[in-house]
């Protein structure tokens, strides 16, 4: 049997523990990327230069300005081949962004020009209130409410310019690399060329071949590349794209993910501290990684914040091919970057700001908003390669539960599967799937069970049988039958979702019962089962780079290259679908996918992949998530306690700190890895762990509001300093510590060994509490750094003076069993005597919240004379105009179906934290007296640190549905 041939090598080459070694000659360099190549080698051309002016300017009788709407198109032409002609479209949408189109027109051949189609929610309105002004050189428009802002576009050399006062804010083509190289006959493309304009020294450089000066003096793998023993075939010859984006003014950008590295990217051109090659996006599964290096890794979003104290700004490439992107902080006051990708049109959002919030927004109404998760995928979920029978899944949760620790969802990797032909049971370990399901589900748990996209080829696995009748594959490059390439299940093809055809087949096969069709479906699961989606960028483990050929044809005759990055993320939504098909009513789906690109927070959670059980990894999978929610996908983990390797102890619990202050909460191992299942540690690291996951379960109401939010302003789930205090330039590096959505809690996970305290940035002039003994911090003005107890059993965990929090810390064995829990109220007082909060809650696992049927609070403390006023209100009510999941709330009605389902659930406690005097009556308006306790703190006069002074108000009874008022008078 080949496959297990193959398979038991593969376990042989990752059975060495702690030897950790990425495969780096798996994977290309810039210098190993012909277009790559060609890209930087235009770049160091233009820095050689005495002079240097973009070959590319705009025709002048082409152009045309719409009379109804911001949009003007015109021509644009290179002085290198005067017969080849681009359309540029620039046009302004009416919340201010600016997007710049470009395409080679008349062309042999089509660039790939659908990347946005799949990543925009829908094509972005125009507006029509601003008009172009045009002068000699240029085109000028103002635009904003108080007409700050402006886009320039200059003519001769081409440059687009958006400022905002006279601030250059993004300059586009401004060093002069925009290159799109254009379709070209194999064997005449030396013909018909002009001397370029302006080139004084280019003439020695001509008498080798005319564009040199720009082009270079040969065709460097312009028809075909090998890379070790694969060759790319090219069929349509040089086709990449270049072109230089600088931001004079912001000397930190974030995004492009996916790479292990800082938040604030290092520069990739020289300065220190620095990388060699450029940040790559192509999506692959490197065997491994490293946790330093821009090296591309699962996903990809080519979209990034320009920072610095004045304002933020952002791009967003919709490109889906590889690309490469160099970064320079050249000076302390700028950024450059310069974009490589090897197929598709430039298709470039410029997003204005100018706060991080305004960027969050523009990008949000592009690509769409994370989308608001079952509540039950915020509670903690146990993964493991592989819990390896129904039975053991059985015995795992029994242990879950006789230890007291809670956890929502159990999850079978690939070897639940016969022979990895995904959904199909192997009958000896799992003869009672359905059964298993059942038991699981009997504690209101949830199964993730892995479906990969690999079919395995055998007319007996009917997913495959059903692909190929319905042609629906990938194909090789010859456009013909399909590709055959080796992945787990041996000899594999894989699905075409770029192919309509596809979807509804696919949606089909998970529904839980007998298809009227008579075609195959998924009857041996329940509803209670949901999907991780692994392999997708493709993993191909015979294929270049252990991907697909990039000559591989998908549907409409696109090669795999120029939708490679897409990929994954079109996997993703069709199980996404699917889930959403499989019930009437629909229940939230929850899909993991390893791979990812911009639109990809539409569908559910990503994490980043197989990381190592080393200290680094812990450190660098934090940053990764932060950089991951700056590109819109907030729902994210990192696999707790490393995929890879044997964690000690030490270092297990404090991978459970991380993993229980990230959006996605799972601890995931590799089959060669002893069982680390938390109830198997020694004291006192089982009981510190029970204590984390105990904190995770309480906190999930601040988790599921942060959430709500985020599934309406994009703002991250978590965010980072730069994001919360965009003015202080102290934490514009940091991306070690980050506050929860706005809930006011920091945390600052401690990823490092023998650690006793951590030092922790408070960036204003405001008291923090220690959220667990209310230790009093107090920051500074002009930022300050505390030092904080961080023994193993403490996570440094933060409430800002000013919140309110809502918990609910009744332990129970899974989220779903704490519907009618009462709330715990912090209220955490600022330094003038109030708070605020949010809470929102739903059913957590339906839609009826986007018909009204929810709960949205706001919760207040205000300190006047003698009285301190503790309220609940409909925030609701308060904010009509606002929206929950995308849906306005005008018709919001207080008394809805799931508010009356929750009247019996009230608070059951409030503290409040940072009360400098002993009350001497506490009482609900217009309602009885209530019993209440104060402890004395050491800082009670706000001005010393110590522990803060506490009022416990007990019961007080108050439905958490309703508006009250309770009165503390001193
Ligand atoms: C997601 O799937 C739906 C329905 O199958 C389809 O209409 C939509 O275009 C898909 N979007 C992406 C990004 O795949
Ligand atoms: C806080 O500590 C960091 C790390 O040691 C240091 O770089 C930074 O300058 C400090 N910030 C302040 C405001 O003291």
């Amino acid at each position: 049997m080949y496959s297990l041939k193959l398979l038991g090598a593969l376990v042989l080459l990752i059975s060495v523990p702690q030897t950790f070694a990425v495969k780096s000659h798996d994977f290309k360099t810039c210098s190993q990327a012909g277009f790559c190549r060609r890209g930087r080698a235009l770049a160091s051309r233009a820095k050689e230069a005495s002079s240097w002016a973009s070959p590319y300017s705009i025709d002048l009788s082409t152009i045309e300005i719409a009379h109804d709407s911001a949009k003007f198109t015109a021509q644009v032409k290179s002085s290198l081949y005067p017969d080849v002609k681009f359309g540029l479209d620039v046009r302004l949408h009416t919340d201010g962004v600016v997007r710049v189109r470009m395409d080679e027109i008349d062309a042999l051949k089509k660039h790939y020009d659908e990347a946005a189609s799949w990543a925009l929610i829908s094509e972005p309105k125009v507006s029509k209130s601003m008009k172009w002004s045009v002068g000699k050189t240029e085109f000028r428009a103002k635009f904003g409410e108080g007409q700050e802002f402006e886009i320039v576009v200059q003519f001769n050399p081409l440059k687009i310019v958006l400022l905002k006062g006279s601030k250059e804010q993004i300059v586009l083509n401004g060093q002069g690399l925009l290159h799109m190289e254009h379709f070209r006959p194999k064997k005449v493309e030396a013909e018909g060329e002009q001397k370029p304009e302006g080139m004084e020294d280019a003439q020695t450089v001509m008498k080798v071949k005319p564009n040199a000066w720009f082009e270079g003096e040969d065709e460097d793998a312009y028809w075909e590349e090998t890379f070790g023993s694969w060759t790319d075939s090219k069929p349509k010859g040089p086709e990449s794209l270049s072109i230089d984006i600088s931001f004079p003014n912001h000397a930190n950008i974030y995004g492009i993910p996916q790479h292990a590295t800082r938040l604030s990217l290092p520069s990739t051109t020289g300065e220190s501290p620095h990388f060699e090659d450029p940040y790559r996006l192509y999506n692959t599964d490197v065997f491994e990684y490293i946790a330093s290096s821009p090296m591309s890794l699962y996903g990809s979003i080519p979209i990034l914040h320009a920072h610095s104290a004045d304002s933020t700004v952002g791009i967003f490439h919709a490109v889906g091919s590889e690309t490469w992107i160099d970064v320079s902080h050249a000076t302390d006051k700028s950024t450059e970057t310069h974009w490589i990708s090897e197929s598709g049109i430039l298709d470039i959002f410029l997003m204005p700001g100018p706060t991080p919030a305004d960027v969050f927004a523009q990008y949000a109404r592009l690509t769409g908003t994370p989308v608001l998760p079952a509540h039950w995928a915020l509670g903690y979920h146990q993964c493991r390669w592989n819990y390896i029978s129904s039975d053991d899944v059985r015995t795992v949760q029994k242990r879950f539960d006789e230890e007291g620790m809670p956890v929502d969802v159990f999850w079978l990797d690939i070897e639940y599967s016969q022979d990895h032909k995904y959904f199909i049971w192997e009958p000896k370990n799992f003869p009672d799937p359905v059964d298993m399901i059942n038991d699981v589900a009997a504690t209101g748990r949830h199964m993730v069970v892995i479906v990969d996209p690999h079919l395995k080829r055998v007319n007996e696995y009917p997913v495959y049988k059903e692909a190929s009748e319905r042609g629906v594959l990938v194909k090789p490059k010859s456009g013909e039958g399909e590709y055959e390439g080796w992945c787990w299940s041996g000899s594999s093809s894989w699905i075409d979702f770029f192919n309509p055809g596809a979807w509804d087949w696919w949606k089909s096969l998970f529904k839980p019962y007998q298809l009227a069709s008579g075609g195959w479906s998924w009857t041996q699961s329940t509803e209670a089962v949901h999907i991780w989606n692994d392999m997708n960028e493709p993993s191909v483990f015979n294929g270049p780079e252990i991907s697909m050929p990039r000559d591989n044809v998908h549907y409409n005759g696109w090669e795999h290259r120029d939708i490679h990055n897409i990929n994954g993320m079109l996997f993703s939504n069709a199980t996404y679908q699917a889930l959403l098909e499989r019930s009437d009513p629909p229940q939230r789906p929850f899909v993991l996918t390893r791979s990812f690109f911009a639109g990809s927070q539409r569908f559910g959670a990503m994490w980043t992949g197989d990381n190592l059980g080393t200290w680094e990894h812990m450190e660098v999978g934090v940053k990764m998530v932060l950089a991951n929610g700056i590109a819109g996908m907030s729902f994210g983990g990192s696999d707790v306690g490393g995929f890879f390797g044997n964690p000690e102890p030490e270092m297990l619990v404090r991978w459970y700190q991380v993993g229980a202050m990230a959006p996605f909460f799972r601890a995931h191992a590799h089959i060669d890895t002893k069982r680390r299942e938390p109830y198997l540690l020694d004291q006192p690291y089982k009981d510190i762990v029970r204590d984390i996951l105990r904190l995770r379960y309480t906190m999930l109401p601040v988790w599921y509001t942060a959430f709500r939010e985020t599934t309406v302003t994009g703002l991250p789930v978590l965010r980072p300093h730069y994001v919360t205090f965009p003015e202080d330039k102290n934490g514009f590096d940091l991306d070690d510590q980050y506050y929860i959505g706005s809930s006011g809690l920091l945390v600052k996970p401690v990823s490092e060994k023998g650690a006793t305290e951590a030092s922790v940035y408070l960036a204003e002039d405001q008291v923090y509490y220690d959220y667990f003994s209310h230790q009093v911090y107090r920051g500074s003005a002009k930022g300050k750094n505390v030092t904080v107890p961080a023994a193993l059993h403490q996570l440094p965990l933060f409430i800002r003076g000013g919140s309110i929090v809502s918990t609910r810390e009744r332990p129970r064995r899974a989220s779903t069993l704490m519907k009618r829990d009462p709330f715990t109220l912090r209220v955490a007082l600022d330094k003038k005597g109030s708070a605020r909060g949010e809470l929102y809650i739903d059913d957590g696992e339906t839609y009826s919240h986007r018909n009204g049927e929810f709960i949205w609070r706001q919760f207040f403390a205000d300190k006047r004379k003698k009285e301190l006023r503790i309220s609940s209100k409909d925030l609701a009510a308060l904010r009509p105009s606002d929206a929950v999941d995308g849906v306005a709330l005008k018709t919001f009605n207080p008394a809805n179906e799931f508010a009356k389902s929750v009247s019996g659930v009230r608070v059951e406690r409030i503290v409040v934290v940072g009360l400098g005097s002993k009350p001497k009556s506490v009482k609900v308006e217009g309602g009885q007296t209530l019993e209440w306790e104060y402890t004395p703190g050491a800082a009670s006069n706000d001005k010393k640190d110590g522990a803060a002074g506490i009022l416990i108000i007990k019961d007080p009874a108050t439905p958490i549905a309703n508006n009250w008022e309770i009165s503390v008078q001193f």
